[in-house]
């Protein structure tokens, strides 16, 4: 797909359709602005959110056709992401080869770009009948808008949906040795140094705690080590990204019913996020130190598999006693997050899809947040409020541990009760912390998509990317100092 800016008129352009979203002043000339008033008078047209109307032939147009797009009170940059990709959607139901999106100025180009490429996501092919057809050219009219902005969304949707592309990849073909894989590959395209730990060593490295949910799988596990070295950077902080990689979980000896298990291919969501965020912040050349850690495995039963009961210790240390082989993702994290630290984290973000408990307290809408550092964490979601992905704190009073806390080992895995089951998990993360700043993201709420939506397919949602880029832009900027 090319897409790109223009800024010549719109008149005469030759597209099989222009995209003009329905606020104030639209750049259309009186004509247009006739006709669209009659529309809203005759009560035909009302500018709601995701609306459209498709007028064909348009006098005034080189276009085939004229869609205005209904974008509720506010044009915001949610808006105009939401927008774009439904126009993509839209667009590509149609088999529409060439597009045009008319905007009154340049302020959400950024958005719209990534917007579009977000829309314009293709899911890994797998149907023998495939009917997805691409748009071939898209052309924005936004004047006054500046061109960096615009590759900045680019760059941020196509990252967003390298994330969702793995995220839909089922585990048969995206096992953890897959995942480092393609990782390692597209993380040396992007600029970054790349480090791939195996089995070997992790047992080198004392991981006992991540070990022991590879335990029962065929499938070795993977640590993959990303980091982003700029030439110059503008603090000394080292953000590390860390994201949970189970690419199937099946829960492991602590069985989860057969009922929607297939859908436990998005268990490495988190992983697929951060690899996603730094891809983006090496290709933008963010002048900010930031490395990325993926603990990548299967979680299986089997005679190998580890039994609830069993204690393990994990790489700084402490022993935890598994009660449940299901409460798999900490155990991968507990190692991931020592792991960051000792390679010189000042600052820790994770995310993972960690807790069915997430969605019972928050559902999809927003994301669960958590962690030790207020300010880090207010500046991610004013971030993502700016564009539309929500995220909520959960407290994190001391008492939450106490279900956490072992009787024969240090910790345990799972309480005796599913209690604030999204708050307990992220208690037992803290104890693989130490003390560094850090934000713990439960995304396994909003991470997949259980319908589909005006401008995307059911499936990966590809949350949290484009929050974590500009928040980490904006960092960089001295917006956290
Ligand atoms: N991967 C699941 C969490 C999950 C559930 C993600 C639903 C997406 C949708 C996680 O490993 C898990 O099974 N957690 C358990 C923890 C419990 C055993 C303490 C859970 O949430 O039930
Ligand atoms: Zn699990
Ligand atoms: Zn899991």
């Amino acid at each position: 797909m090319n897409i790109r800016l223009h800024d010549g008129p719109l008149a005469e352009l030759e597209c099989d359709a222009v995209f003009v979203p329905l606020v104030g002043g639209a750049m259309l000339g009186q004509e247009a602005e006739t006709l669209l008033s009659n529309l809203r008078e005759a009560g035909e047209i009302t500018g709601k959110r995701g609306e459209l109307t498709i007028l064909h032939e348009p006098k005034h147009l080189a276009a085939s056709r004229l869609i205005f797009v209904g974008v509720g009170k506010t044009f915001d940059a949610d808006q105009a992401f939401c927008m774009a990709g439904q126009a993509l959607r839209a667009a590509q139901k149609r088999k529409f080869k060439r597009l045009v999106f008319a905007l009154n100025d340049g302020d959400l180009v950024r958005a719209v770009a990534e917007g579009c490429v977000y829309g314009g996501y293709e899911r890994p092919k797998y149907k023998s009948d495939d009917t997805f057809s691409a748009v071939d050219e898209i052309i924005i009219i936004a004047p006054e808008a500046e061109q960096s902005e615009f590759d900045s969304g680019i760059v941020v949707g196509e990252s967003v949906n390298v994330a969702r592309r793995l995220v839909d990849t089922p585990a048969n073909d995206l096992g953890p040795e897959e995942f480092a894989e393609m990782t390692e590959s597209m993380g040396v395209a992007a600029g970054l140094e790349v480090e791939v730990l195996g089995e070997s060593d992790l047992e080198e490295l004392g991981a006992g705690s991540l070990l022991s949910v590879a335990k029962g799988s065929a499938r070795p596990p993977r640590l993959v080590r990303l980091a982003w070295n700029p030439d110059k950077v503008v603090n000394d902080s080292h953000l590390f990204l860390v994201g949970k990689g189970v690419t199937f979980d099946t829960g492991g000896l602590s069985l989860k019913p057969a009922n929607s298990m297939e859908k436990m291919k998005y268990d490495m969501a988190g992983a697929a996020t951060m690899f996603g965020v730094i891809t983006a912040i090496a290709r933008l050349k963010i002048p900010q130190r930031v490395s990325c850690i993926l603990g990548l495995v299967e979680n299986m039963p089997s005679g190998t598999a580890t039994r609830p009961g069993d204690i393990v210790q994990a790489m700084n240390g402490k022993t935890i006693e598994v009660i449940n082989t299901d409460a798999e993702g900490r155990l991968v994290l507990a190692d991931a997050l020592t792991y960051a630290v000792r390679k010189g984290a000042t600052h820790l973000i994770d995310a993972a899809t960690l807790t069915g408990a997430v969605s019972i307290a928050l559902g999809s809408v927003n994301i669960g947040m958590m962690g030790n550092d207020h300010s880090l964490q207010a500046h991610i979601k004013a971030t993502g409020n700016s564009i539309g992905e929500r995220f909520w704190e959960l407290p994190m009073n001391d008492e939450y541990l106490e279900p956490m806390k072992g009787d024969l080992s240090d910790l345990r895995n799972a309480g005796a009760d599913r209690k604030a089951g999204t708050i307990t998990a992220a208690k037992f993360l803290e104890q693989f912390v130490e003390s560094k700043s850090w934000v713990h993201l439960d995304i396994a709420g909003t991470a997949n998509l259980d319908k589909a939506q005006p401008n995307a397919p059911q499936g990966a949602s590809g949350i949290a990317v484009r929050s974590l880029v500009r928040a980490v832009q904006t960092w960089s900027k001295g917006g956290l100092e």
